[in-house]
């Protein structure tokens, strides 16, 4: 393992995914974790990630001396580079010698352990206000910039490496390749961690961990809860049922993708609960987005306790385990918690005692999204489910704008279903994050169709490009797709005369409607 220590500011999270890019599997840890109980986990190597603070400020986060006295290699970046560069007897301050953004950095050791191979001269991304200005005793400075002498040190001997610089970013374009150096030759780390090893691995776990009882899975037609429940299947085979609940907000032809070709790839034992009545009924007569998302929420706990209960009263072992596609994200993200919680299902139907106690599978937590989509393809998924692009849990029912009923659905089903046609047929699917398709149910405009004067409604089309869905721009489609789409919708689709493009970025608006 090589463990990422991270100083804030989720540089650590883009560093860890690098290095599994490298094929070396990588954990991160707070920078608060002490330092022995880093070095008990027996790390193959460290990173220390950039920070927002300033080494010499109280207050700021250190590092035990020891950690570089170990005989573990260990690379610094940015604040980790300053961080070292103190620690053991450099000098950081402030001298005014800041640089934000691109950078040349060049090269002043090119035998050094991490620069062989790349250019004199390569573009770097900075973003500091604090310079080292003299290495510790015992390092080489391997890299400088125009502003600041010291942007790259080792110490080979000790197999201690630091750039002032984020190798980690996209812009810093010889990156990876020093990052791989540090791993490969600093480290002498193999590059062995490959999706097959994970589903070996997690195999093994669930196999270990499960035993002979039951476990059953929620699928909601997404890529996490479809690869998480292929992966259990893989491993426990029969002893899994999975749970689809069709509310009746999903989309053309998703409700048979989950019933045709997951089990055909994976033939695993499902439930489909037809609750499309159930949630109509539920939701007449409301408007307001919130409530609408409470309904919902509701509405799919009630229906999944049910199945749920159905399964338990099956013949066969207890049913103690609930498996949960979580992502590795939201485990560091909420503390980098360990092991099992259990969660308590409170059951309203009758019959159950009140309160039944599930233990948790969650074979994704130590993976990126990315990787979740390699282990998917490595299970014999079909691409329309891996490659698939966020879907909310509510569906159709929070991209109505007004109230939701049976015909708006089918209406917007239909729309929802060209639009992502013709995007897929102009190759547009990879490059796009997700395309909400919105129908403004309350609102009417005229318009003319065949010589004869219609009053319907909106269409409109939300492209969004993003990361992490935590910020968006509108994606720029071409004129010809954005074309085709819009005569296709007000052509084909039943009183929807006008589509219209969401050009807002996120902030200020959301990526859905509501
Ligand atoms: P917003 O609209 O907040 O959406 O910009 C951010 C991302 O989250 C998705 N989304 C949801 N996903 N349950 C989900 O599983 C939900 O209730 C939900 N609401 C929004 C949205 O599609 C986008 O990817």
């Amino acid at each position: 393992t090589v463990l990422v220590v991270d100083f804030g500011a989720q540089y650590a999270q883009l560093i860890a995914r690098r290095v599994r890019e490298a094929r070396v599997y990588s954990e991160i840890v707070p920078s608060s974790t002490p330092v022995e109980e880093m070095l008990a986990k027996n790390p193959a190597a460290i990173i220390l990630s950039g920070g927002p603070s300033s080494v010499y400020e109280p207050g700021a986060p250190t590092l035990d001396r020891a950690l570089f006295e170990a005989g573990v290699p260990v690379f610094g970046m940015c604040y980790g580079f300053q961080l070292m560069a103190q620690t053991l007897g450099g000098t950081v301050d402030n001298s005014g010698a800041r640089e934000y953004g691109r950078t040349d950095l060049t090269v002043s050791k090119p035998s050094s352990t991490l620069f062989e191979g790349t250019p004199a001269e390569q573009a770097v991304w900075m973003s500091h206000g604090d310079a080292c200005s003299a290495a510790p005793e015992g390092f080489t400075v391997t890299g400088s910039t125009s502003v600041v002498p010291v942007a790259a040190f080792e110490n080979d001997e000790k197999k201690l490496y630091g750039v002032q610089y984020h190798p980690e970013v996209m812009h810093s374009t010889h990156g990876q390749q020093v990052l791989e150096h540090f791993l490969y030759r600093g480290a002498g780390l193999r590059p062995d961690w490959t999706t097959g090893n994970v589903i070996e691995e997690q195999v093994a776990a669930i196999r270990e961990q499960v035993g002979d009882k039951r476990a059953i899975c929620g699928l909601s037609g997404g890529v996490d809860s479809a690869v998480a429940a292929a992966l259990v299947q893989k491993a426990i085979g029969s002893q899994l049922t999975c749970v689809y609940v069709d509310h009746g907000l999903m989309r053309q032809g998703e409700t048979e993708q989950v019933e045709k070709d997951f089990v055909a790839a994976t033939g695993v034992q499902l439930k489909v609960v037809d609750a499309q009545e159930r949630f109509l009924k539920a939701l007449a007569g409301v408007s307001d987005p919130e409530e609408k998302r409470k309904i919902i929420g509701r509405e799919f706990i009630r229906v999944f306790e049910q199945a749920q209960l159905e399964i338990m009263q099956e013949d066969g072992p207890e049913v103690a385990f609930l498996v949960q596609g979580t992502l590795y994200p939201d485990v560091v993200e909420s503390g980098g918690g360990t092991g099992t919680a259990n969660i308590k299902s409170h059951h309203n139907v009758g019959g159950l005692p009140d309160d039944i106690e599930f233990e948790l599978v969650e074979p994704l937590r130590k993976l990126f999204k990315d990787e979740v989509r390699m282990v998917g393809q490595e299970l014999g998924l079909p691409d329309e489910i891996v490659q698939r692009q966020p879907f909310p849990g509510p569906g159709l029912g929070i991209r109505i704008v007004g109230e939701v009923t049976k015909e708006r659905l089918d209406l917007l089903r239909e729309a929802d279903a060209i639009a992502r046609e013709e995007l897929t047929a102009a190759g547009l699917d990879r490059e796009i994050w997700q395309c909400p398709v919105v129908l403004l149910a309350d609102v009417r405009s005229v318009g003319v169709q065949g010589d004869g004067r219609t009053y319907g409604h909106p269409i409109v089309l939300r492209p969004v490009s993003s990361e992490d869905a935590m910020t968006a721009d509108w994606s720029r489609l071409p004129y010809d797709v954005l074309s085709k789409i819009s005569t296709r919708i007000t052509n084909e689709v039943k009183d929807v005369n006008r589509v219209v493009l969401d050009v807002t970025s996120k902030p200020p608006g959301t990526i859905e409607w509501e």
